[in-house]
């Protein structure tokens, strides 16, 4: 793809699309501000150029066509402008032009997706957009898996079409840790279910060196191995398949390692008395919470010998300190170790705050959804598009 910082941006305009679909509380208060933290390097380069900048971004799943305050990008645009330091406007009604920008100034075009035929991509919308800009920039990795006119029509026909730095920093991590590692790759896939990694699990099985599995899925994998797992939550309708990825696994030397202890209690609640027991004594009642400290200290051991870790999904009940321990050894050994590490994943993020290792794992994607389909090797259409213009 073509890059931002490859062209030459002065007195051009310059149209951003960023992901700044931020968590708020009821308030409207923004709860967490990475994605418009890791939006300002692509605008600051083009404000520093001497560019006039317009960023757009979605917030939720608005109603088509009408603009309820709840959706309105204001708290966006202003934390943008306490992080920028200048004032950002926002700007409401955008599609057809008639607003000033000027060099060196950047406004905030107010939720692309209430916008009628956004979300469907509509060719008439994304060439009415493309005309507000010299450059169209694709800055929102987190919306690459969506085809939409501001994320995908409009990089058909802009003048010109490229990646912001978050998008280029986003491809080029995970493109290195999917497709040229340094061995050995270990993945970790946590989470609660099987069926909704089911994907992600068997594209990596193909690749990866070494592939753990945690949290509900493990459980899932426990009850392919003929294990008893009480009440712990799994899936049996999907049994043969976990199995299929324990045979793709084991055919290649590298047999997925199974909690061989494990935290067990009776509820998932704060007040609920935790177990440490071997996974042979599970018990028709208990239900299976975390992985045990003799499994933690095993996988922890295969990350500190890898070469490359990706990571997605926790191995046990992490908000919950009786139930953290696995998770909290993995992020430890991810911190210490000498591997590259990727991570993504709104549960995967929550971990790493929690446990105070931001700074120690190679890169965090501000995907979610995005961050997923990338590892199932699916080709992501915000990307597809930028690559198809840079090639003709
Ligand atoms: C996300 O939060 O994963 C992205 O902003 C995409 O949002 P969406 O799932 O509403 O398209």
């Amino acid at each position: 793809v073509i890059k931002l910082t490859d062209l030459d941006v002065s007195g051009k305009r310059v149209f951003i699309r960023a992901d700044l679909n931020v968590p708020q509380d009821e308030a409207g208060n923004i709860t967490e501000d990475t994605r418009i933290r890791a939006s300002l390097p692509s605008i600051r380069y083009c404000l520093e150029k001497g560019a006039a900048v317009m960023v757009t971004s979605h917030l939720g799943r608005p109603t088509e066509g009408e603009l309820n305050p709840d959706d309105s990008l204001m708290p966006v645009a202003v934390r943008l402008g306490q992080m920028l330091h200048q004032p950002v406007r926002l700007i409401a009604d955008w599609v057809d032009g008639g607003f000033e920008v000027k060099p060196g100034e950047v406004v905030l075009l107010e939720n692309c997706r209430v916008n009628k035929g956004e979300k469907k991509n509509n060719d008439e919308l994304a060439q009415k957009m493309a005309k507000l800009c010299d450059i169209y920039v694709n800055d929102a990795f987190g919306t690459a898996h969506r085809a939409e006119a501001t994320t995908h029509g409009m990089a058909k026909y802009a003048p010109v079409a490229c990646a912001g730095v978050l998008m280029g920093a986003e491809i080029d991590a995970l493109g290195k840790a999917l497709h040229a590692p340094k061995r050995p790759l270990v993945a970790i896939v946590g989470g609660s279910k099987v069926s909704s990694k089911l994907t992600i699990l068997k594209s990596l099985a193909d690749k990866v060196d070494q592939l753990i599995v945690g949290g509900g899925i493990a459980n899932t994998f426990l009850l392919a191995s003929g294990k008893r797992i009480g009440e712990s939550l799994a899936e049996p309708d999907l049994v043969k398949e976990a199995h299929a990825i324990m045979d793709m696994m084991k055919e290649r030397g590298a047999e997925v390692p199974l909690p061989t202890d494990v935290v067990v209690a009776d509820e998932v609640s704060a007040l609920a008395r935790a177990n440490k027991i071997s996974i042979d004594d599970v018990g028709a009642h208990d239900r299976i919470l975390d992985v045990g400290p003799k499994t933690a200290v095993k996988l922890a051991e295969i990350v500190a010998n890898a070469g490359t870790i990706v990571w997605n999904g926790p191995v046990g009940v992490f908000e919950l300190p009786q139930f953290a321990g696995g998770t909290k050894m993995l992020a430890s050994a991810i911190a210490h170790s000498e591997a590259f590490s990727i991570a993504g994943g709104g549960d995967t993020l929550a971990a790493i705050a929690k446990f105070h290792i931001a700074d120690d794992v190679g890169y965090i994607s501000t995907g979610g959804g995005a961050f997923l389909e990338f590892l199932e090797g699916k080709t992501l259409p915000a990307i597809a598009v930028l690559e198809e213009r840079a090639a003709s």
